[in-house]
Formats: C-alpha cells, structure tokens, sequence
C-alpha cells in the first residue's frame, strides 16, 4: 500500500535534512504509530506521502501510484485515495456538523443524493449520529475530532492520516478518537498515526516505527512506546 525506499528530505535552507534514507513498507490494513520527538520528521513523512512536500531523494510509491510518474494534476485523484485528520482539526466554523462532512464531497461533485446518504453513514461510524446541526463551536474537542475524521472518510479513502489527533485532547477524548481509528481501520482502512501519548502507544500495542533524527530507529510489530 505504501511503500518509501531510501526516501530523503532536505528543506531549503536547513543544514541537516528532515529525512534521512527512510525506507519503509506498510501493507493493506496496516495500523502504523510513528513516534519520536519533535523534529524527528513524523510530519514531514506524512506530507511527502499527501505530496504536499516532494521528496529530495528517494522513491515513494502509494497504492500503486509511483510519485516519480505522478502529473501535478493527478494530485487531487491521490488526495481522495487518502484521508488526513490533524492535531487542529480545521472545520469550518461556519458550517454544522453535517455540512462540514458533506462540503468534502460537494467539492468532487457528489451528488446531493450520494451526500445524504454517504453523510449519515460516516457520522454514525463516527458515533455523532444526532449531532448534525449543532456548529463547531458547539461540540467538545474529541467530537470535532470526530467530525474531521468523518470528513476525511466520507471520500471513502484508502488510508488515513492522523497527525497527532489527540494532541489537544484530554485523556478520554482522545481514547474515543483512537477508538474510532481503531474501527476505522478493523473496516479495512489502513491507517498511519503519530502521537507524542506514551499512554495510547503502549496500549494499542501495533507496530511502532521510531524515528530519531530523520531515520528509521526502530520498527516493530506489537510495540510500545520507548524512544
Ligand atoms: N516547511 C519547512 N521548512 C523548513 N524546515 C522544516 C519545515 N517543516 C519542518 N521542518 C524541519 O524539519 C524537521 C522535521 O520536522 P517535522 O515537522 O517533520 O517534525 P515532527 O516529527 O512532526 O515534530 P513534532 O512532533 O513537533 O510535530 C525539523 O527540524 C523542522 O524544523
Ligand atoms: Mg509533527
């Protein structure tokens, strides 16, 4: 599903790259944590796979998708094949729940039929059935999570991104986030999750990667938290 070989980044005008000769294989169905401190390059990993970075060495291939053959405008085809939830959510204030999951189908051109019935469905995954109308602003943090990972799914991605999506929320929204995750990916989703919580890490018990100073330190199946 994803695989990077020797995949190196180096931002303009930095002495050290972000990434140093990451090679790294994740298959269909896979749930990968990817830990390390901050500037290890976790962010910066994810964005070469959203391709909102280009690598400066490398070869990164998703979904069968080799990003060295990839025209600028087959990039938007590659972001619906993967969903992406952040640390800060990013709803539209203006808009309730429903809406803000429905905007990310109107803008591939569902129609209004596929929205109402797509919507309810992914709201429902996300346990926010009943919640429709109320705004953003109306919501706890674990639910507007819930929200951003329901319109993130809604396109029915293959893989999904979260970048430290508990890292603005207390302890037991954060585990209803991971366990929605956890089902998302029981459902055939494969999913990649950063996270700084020792807690979450340990508990999932998946395959942790560690990177240190832009490279692979570790990779283990049914791992814990130890940087
Ligand atoms: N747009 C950019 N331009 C220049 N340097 C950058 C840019 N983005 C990240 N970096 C640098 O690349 C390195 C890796 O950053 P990255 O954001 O990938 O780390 P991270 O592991 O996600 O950290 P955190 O846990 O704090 O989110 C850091 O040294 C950072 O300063
Ligand atoms: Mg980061």
């Amino acid at each position: 599903m994803i695989l990077l070989d020797r995949v190196s980044k180096k931002y303009p005008k930095s002495s050290e790259p972000a990434l140093d000769k990451i090679s790294l294989h994740v298959e269909p169905k896979e749930f990968v944590i990817i830990v390390g401190q901050s500037g290890a390059g976790k962010t910066t990993l994810l964005r070469l796979l959203t391709r909102e970075e280009k690598p400066t060495n490398g070869k990164i291939i998703v979904g069968g998708i080799d990003y060295d053959k990839l025209k600028d405008k087959k990039i938007p085809m590659l972001r619906r094949k993967i969903g992406v939830v952040f640390q800060d959510f990013k709803l539209l204030p203006n808009k309730n729940v429903f809406e803000n999951v429905a905007f990310a189908l109107e803008i591939v051109g569902a129609s209004n039929e596929e929205i109402k019935k797509t919507v309810p469905k992914v709201l429902a995954i996300v346990n926010l059935s009943g919640k429709e109308k109320n705004m953003p602003s109306q919501l706890s943090g674990g639910e507007r999570q819930r929200v951003a990972i329901a319109r993130a799914l809604v396109r029915q991605p293959k893989i999904l991104i979260a970048d430290e999506p508990t890292g603005n929320l207390d302890p037991v929204n954060a585990w209803d986030v991971i366990q929605v995750l956890e089902k998302i990916n029981r459902f055939g989703t494969t999913v990649l999750l950063t996270t700084h919580n020792v807690e979450i890490v340990d508990k999932l018990k998946r395959r942790v990667v560690i990177l240190k100073d832009g490279k692979v330190f570790s990779d283990k199946a049914k791992s814990g938290y130890k940087l």
